[in-house]
């Protein structure tokens, strides 16, 4: 746990000045990047950071431009002072930009892949990772940090964002952290939250299932039998990756084979 004061950097301006100030010079810095609503999960790629580099740089940033429904947007927690409690033990450093600022172009520029985004998650969530990619190296830029920590529960994202990483020669290193989980197996995420009690108890079956079923075609029917909406189950790459409703929440989850 740290203990000297964490700064808050509420303009893109004021952060560039402390990048370029003598607390970074020669420092490793880790960069943990964040929509805010920080949970358990959060806090175990704060913690990594901590332990591998002299600075932890977190950003919360809700990016509108990954959210394909606006209702999804606008029902997004920003829970900040709570945020910055938990921050306040790990990062040296909170980026909490407006989004004026960081879309100085109004999203006229933009990060397009044309593989991976059009399949699993993109195939559901239209645009969802152009405004990831477009985001994440806005923030890979402004931080230049020597590592940058993504949970494997986004495992499409982790992916694409590593990609992004080998196609443009971006310095640094993408590192993957394990899914933080309840005791009842359910990947941490800031959506649980709005599950009732019932839509909560459901939700543990999602990687069960996921887990226990001999293929994909069997796990989806599994789910849809327990009362999920089945958005996709696919085997790729190792691993068993699915995306279901309960009460109108979105789950994603992945586990290995
Ligand atoms: O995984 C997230 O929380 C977001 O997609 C990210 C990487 C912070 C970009 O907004």
């Amino acid at each position: 746990m740290r203990t000297d004061a964490m700064v808050v950097h509420h303009s893109i301006a004021a952060w560039q000045e402390a990048r370029r100030g003598a607390d970074f010079a020669g420092s490793r810095i880790g960069f943990v990047p964040t929509m805010g609503a920080l949970h358990a999960g959060h806090r175990a790629l704060l913690d990594r950071a901590w332990t591998e580099n002299d600075r932890v740089v977190l950003s919360i940033f809700v990016n509108p431009t990954q959210f394909n429904d606006p209702a999804d947007l606008q029902k997004y927690p920003r829970p900040l002072e709570a945020d910055l409690a938990l921050a306040g033990e790990f990062a040296t450093d909170v980026i909490v930009p407006a989004a004026g600022e960081l879309y100085p172009d109004d999203y006229c520029f933009r990060v397009t892949e044309h593989g991976l985004t059009g399949e699993l998650e993109g195939a559901h969530r239209p645009g969802h990772f152009d405004g990831v990619l477009t985001v994440v190296l806005k923030l890979l830029n402004l931080v230049q940090p020597h590592r940058s920590y993504f949970g494997e529960k986004d495992w499409q994202q982790l992916q694409l964002v590593r990609g992004m990483a080998r196609t443009f020669f971006l310095p640094g290193e993408i590192v993957a952290c394990p899914t933080v989980r309840e005791d009842d197996g359910v990947a941490l995420s800031s959506r649980n939250a709005r599950l009732s009690a019932a839509g909560r108890a459901r939700a543990r079956m999602f990687p069960k299932i996921l887990r226990e079923s001999p293929d994909a075609r069997v796990a989806a029917a599994a789910l849809r039998e327990t009362g999920f909406q089945v958005d996709y189950v696919e085997d790729r790459a190792g691993r068993r990756l699915g995306a279901v409703r309960v009460e109108n929440v979105r789950l994603i989850d992945n586990v290995p084979l």
